[in-house]
């Protein structure tokens, strides 16, 4: 354990899998206490998760951290309400908000996708980040001396991909959602940052990695030759969350391995 985030109350949605599960644990061997949410407590199959037989608690528990679960679908806005609650009747506070909880939609024309999946990207990835940030923001100014919220965004926020334009419409409005947050609350000393990844190794584009097809070109196309990896994702999450990058207000910051500089690489 080292302390970057020592005593930091820190609250992760979709912290179960993936990304989340990365920060979760990066976040409780710095030194913060981990409030881990999900749907459920065991991770998704198809990850690539180092210990699958463990929670993301007992995970941390076992290497020495602070953690406890709370069951939470961030579509729910009571929910997310009784999410942040439950943080602080259990630590007396909150200091760092990430909304890391989403879902991917791919692999259709825009007008193949039905409805149906329009509204779930919406759902999860819009309307869930915007309910943790609402709900952080209150108890931020509640308690006083400000706050931290961070958004996992992606590439597909910032610019269009083929075959996943539900996806892609809802990263985007993710992205403007963290800059009207960060204007809004900049003052309160609530900081609102987001994380771009391209894919990366996850249960989430665990389909897309399996196709051999989809991997050389993918790999081929990136300046670094390789996927991301969700300790990558976690080492920046760690970053942000801390006081090192206190300056840092309203970024969307890219972890691409170079995708979005180029068409193709060498
Ligand atoms: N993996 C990638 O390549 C990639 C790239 C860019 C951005 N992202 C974003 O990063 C975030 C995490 O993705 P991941 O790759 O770790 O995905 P993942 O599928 O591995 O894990 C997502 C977690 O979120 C949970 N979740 C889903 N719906 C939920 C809901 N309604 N309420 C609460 N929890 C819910 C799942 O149960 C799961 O544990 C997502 O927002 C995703 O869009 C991922």
């Amino acid at each position: 354990m080292s302390d970057r985030l020592k005593n930091k109350v820190a609250v992760i949605t979709g912290a179960a899998s993936g990304f989340g599960r990365a920060i979760a644990v990066a976040y409780a061997r710095e030194g913060a206490k981990v409030v881990v949410s999900d749907l459920r407590e065991a991770p998704l199959t198809g990850g690539f998760e180092s210990h699958p037989e463990l929670t993301t608690v007992q995970e941390i528990v076992q290497a020495g951290g602070t953690a406890s679960f709370v069951k939470c679908d961030v579509t729910v806005a009571a929910e997310v309400a009784a999410l942040v609650d439950a943080a602080v009747v259990r630590h007396g506070r909150i200091d760092i908000m990430v909304n890391n909880a989403g879902i991917y939609r791919g692999g259709k024309l825009a007008h193949e996708f039905g409805e149906e999946d329009l509204e779930a990207c919406w759902r999860v990835n819009v309307k869930g980040t915007w309910y943790g940030c609402q709900e952080a923001v209150k108890a931020f100014l509640r308690q006083g001396g400000g706050g931290n919220i961070i958004n996992l965004v992606s590439t597909a926020g910032l610019q269009g991909h083929p075959k996943q334009s539900v996806y892609n419409i809802s990263k985007g409005a993710q992205a403007n959602l963290t800059r009207c947050f960060a204007i809004e609350y900049g003052h309160a000393g609530i900081r609102v940052n987001g994380i771009c990844p391209t894919y990366a190794k996850t249960a989430l584009t665990r389909a897309l990695f399996d196709d051999k097809n989809f991997d050389d070109f993918f790999v081929q196309s990136i300046p670094l030759k390789r996927w991301g990896e969700a300790g990558d994702i976690a080492s920046l999450a760690v970053f942000l969350g801390s006081d090192e990058s206190s300056y840092m207000h309203g970024v969307l910051v890219r972890i691409d391995g170079g995708e979005t500089l180029c068409r193709y690489s060498v």
